[in-house]
């Protein structure tokens, strides 16, 4: 199955320990830090809709973009469940997304920039991203460390399970550290109402960046101001440090605004 077809499907189970407040919070931190106030925002590979709801309930008009249909599908279905209306939900690619104008703010959650993983991607991505931003405004998204590539997920394999045990997903690993690419197969068991079990599998890729990759990509795109932290308290990233958190600006010459 495509990537996230089969994990839509108990996407938000597993990641029940995902702090996505605590995150949006960070979020809102670095507004201050960068002096801005973003009214309208992108949550790009928003997925199941987590932190685009979070965002909009703090009063934020959300857009969100991903390529996933279940994903949205799912984000949708929790928008209305929550009482919730008006976010703009797009199904479209972080390499050649369109929106109708430019936002103040663009956040990306849980690796998403991860998933960028041809020649070109990051650069596409990142332009598109400075494209489609206010001057002055600010991109803030995490990614996976190239330690934990080699040291947490490496070749590893293991089980996702949750708590009530309605669902499974069972990992396998599968690390090239020369190209920096990470296979994941994916094979997702979830309860039936008669107690048997269905399997799905799929497969994901993820690129490992540096930080000097991440660095040039952004300021290739037009970005200044950039910053990496260790955790969600502004830290700095140390040797052993799984997620980074990239924070740049966005600088635009006034004649092309
Ligand atoms: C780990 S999930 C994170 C979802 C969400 N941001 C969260 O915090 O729960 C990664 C998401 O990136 C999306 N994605 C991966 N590649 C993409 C691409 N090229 N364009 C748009 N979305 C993409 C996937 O569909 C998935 O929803």
């Amino acid at each position: 199955m495509k990537s996230y077809e089969a994990l839509a499907r108990v996407y938000d189970r597993l990641n029940g320990e995902v702090d996505y407040a605590a995150i949006a919070t960070f979020y809102e931190a670095a507004f201050d830090r960068y002096r801005i106030k973003p009214q309208l925002m992108l949550d790009l590979g928003c997925g199941t809709g987590s932190m685009t709801l979070e965002l909009a309930r703090r009063g934020y008009d959300m857009i969100g973009v991903d390529a996933s249909a279940e994903m949205l599908s799912r984000a949708y279905e929790r928008m209305w469940s929550t009482g919730q209306s008006g976010i703009l939900f797009l199904e479209q690619d972080m390499r050649s997304f369109e929106l109708y104008g430019t936002v103040g703010a663009v956040v990306s959650t849980l690796d998403c920039v991860n998933y960028l993983t041809g020649d070109g991607d990051l650069d596409r991505c990142f332009s598109l991203v400075h494209n489609y931003l206010d001057p002055n405004g600010v991109f803030l998204f995490d990614v996976n460390t190239p330690y934990k590539f080699k040291h947490v997920y490496g070749d590893n394999a293991y089980i996702l399970e949750e708590e009530d045990g309605s669902a499974y997903c069972g990992w396998q690993n599968d690390y090239d550290q020369q190209s920096g690419i990470c296979h994941f197969l994916l094979s997702v068991f979830t309860e039936e109402s008669d107690g048997r079990y269905t399997r799905l599998d799929e497969e994901q890729t993820e690129r490992c960046y540096t930080q000097e990759q991440l660095t040039a990509a952004l300021q290739q795109a037009g970005f200044t101001d950039i910053a990496f932290f260790g955790d969600l308290d502004f830290s700095q990233p140390t040797d052993q440090t799984e997620r980074w958190y990239v924070a740049a600006r966005c600088q635009k010459n006034e004649e092309t605004v």
